[in-house]
């Protein structure tokens, strides 16, 4: 039996290919490097895991978790949310998530009718496309620009368009280019939002991890509640990749509508890590501070050494990628097959976050410096 059509309608995993490349190579017996994957290195720091060893230890922590998440984790978002960005929110107005991408995958099953239309930022986190298509949505695309600082351009999009537009998906801090949005372009979006009446989706995973000026949240913005639902996580803020736990805020109505689909799907995120990570929410900035200055450092480092071998790197703002442009006039996927070839390292070509990602490839900044000054001298290797 086949699949049918909505998964038929995904788009292609662009990245197939040169992931077989890179086992191919491995399994040759070459050393990769590998700047692909946005996983952070680091293990989770000692304190948190010394928390979980508790709260793993409690039986009241081992039946299904209930509902859209516990009230000690509701609670600490509630103080989170209020401490970071003086946003007050209630507890209805936030939820549990098994990590930013249960959220963003899901919202659509909730909002979308057959033909809706959602904008989806280019380049862009390809599970803003995927559950779009997996809910019946239409994707279209809003490219990010050099010459827009990787903001949409708003005012180019057609009024029959935004007529049609259930969601707009925004992420800011971006990934892959490492842009930053501030309250201006929050509040233009907001007013086109009002205006159309559609949701804005702000995706926030990369939120503390900033280089010079603080992300805001785009609740602070008057008015936010009644278009806006955020995604927050506690994956690359404190290395929790594997735990699986994130969290949505914003309108009631948002969060109830994706609380219904997720109370038909799943059963939450287990107990004990929601413990941990409300107490890690409220006790670890300085652990937050110490990821934020590693990347921070590794980003300064990896860009100054890029820019002295001839490439063109965006002044990194936030996130743990560098959004580099691709030399000459070779396509992303020519280039990046090139770099592991010849170099034996493996980066994203930008054609993979969309379209508009194609001039342009990414690096992880998820090794060691030693290993950036190892990348940096095999770089040389690839002529342009
Ligand atoms: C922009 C963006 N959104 C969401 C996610 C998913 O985060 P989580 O680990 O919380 O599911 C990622 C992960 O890389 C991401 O880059």
């Amino acid at each position: 039996m086949d699949v049918n059509y909505r998964v038929k309608a995904l788009p292609p995993y662009v990245f197939v290919e040169l992931d077989k490349k890179k086992k191919a190579a491995r399994a040759a017996g070459r050393d990769i490097l590998d700047l692909g994957i946005g996983d952070p290195d680091r293990p989770t720091p000692l304190r948190i895991i010394d928390n979980f060893r508790e709260a793993v230890g409690k039986a009241s922590n081992h039946q299904y978790p209930i509902g859209r998440g516990s009230m000690v984790f509701k609670q600490a978002v509630m103080k989170w949310m209020e401490k970071r960005f003086d946003v007050g929110i209630t507890d209805k107005e936030v939820m549990c998530l098994i990590g930013a991408k249960d959220g963003i995958t899901h919202l659509p099953l909730a909002f979308l009718n057959p033909g809706d239309i959602v904008l989806i930022p280019d380049p862009g986190y390809p599970g803003y496309t995927s559950g779009t298509i997996l809910a019946g949505g239409v994707p279209l695309t809003m490219p990010l620009k050099k010459e827009n600082n990787f903001l949409p351009d708003l005012k180019s999009i057609p009024e029959d368009v935004y007529k049609l537009a259930k969601i707009m998906w925004l992420n800011y801090p971006n990934n892959p280019t490492s842009a930053m949005a501030g309250y201006e372009f929050y509040e233009e979006a907001l007013s086109y939002a009002e205006k159309y009446d559609f949701m804005i989706a702000q995706d926030a995973p990369y939120s503390e991890i900033y280089f010079n000026s603080k992300p805001i949240s785009m609740l602070q913005i008057k008015g936010a509640k009644d278009h806006v639902i955020e995604f927050y996580s506690m994956s690359k803020t404190y290395n929790m990749t594997g735990w699986r736990c994130g969290f949505a805020v914003g309108g009631e109505k948002y969060i109830n509508g994706l609380g219904t689909v997720k109370e038909n799907m799943d059963s939450g995120t287990f107990t004990a890590i929601q413990e941990t990570a409300a107490w890690t929410l409220l006790n670890c900035d300085e652990e937050a501070g110490q990821i934020r200055a590693l990347y921070s450092r590794r980003a300064r480092a990896f860009t100054k050494g890029l820019r002295t071998i001839g490439y063109e790197v965006l002044e990194p703002q936030s996130t743990i990628y560098l959004w580099v442009k691709v030399p000459g006039n070779m396509k992303s996927m020519e280039f990046c097959t090139r770099v592991l070839e010849e170099a034996d390292i493996v980066v994203t070509p930008g054609i993979g976050f969309g379209q508009a990602g194609d001039g342009y490839f990414r690096i992880a900044l998820t090794v060691e410096e030693e290993l950036i000054s190892k990348a940096l001298d095999r770089l040389k290797k690839v002529k342009f």
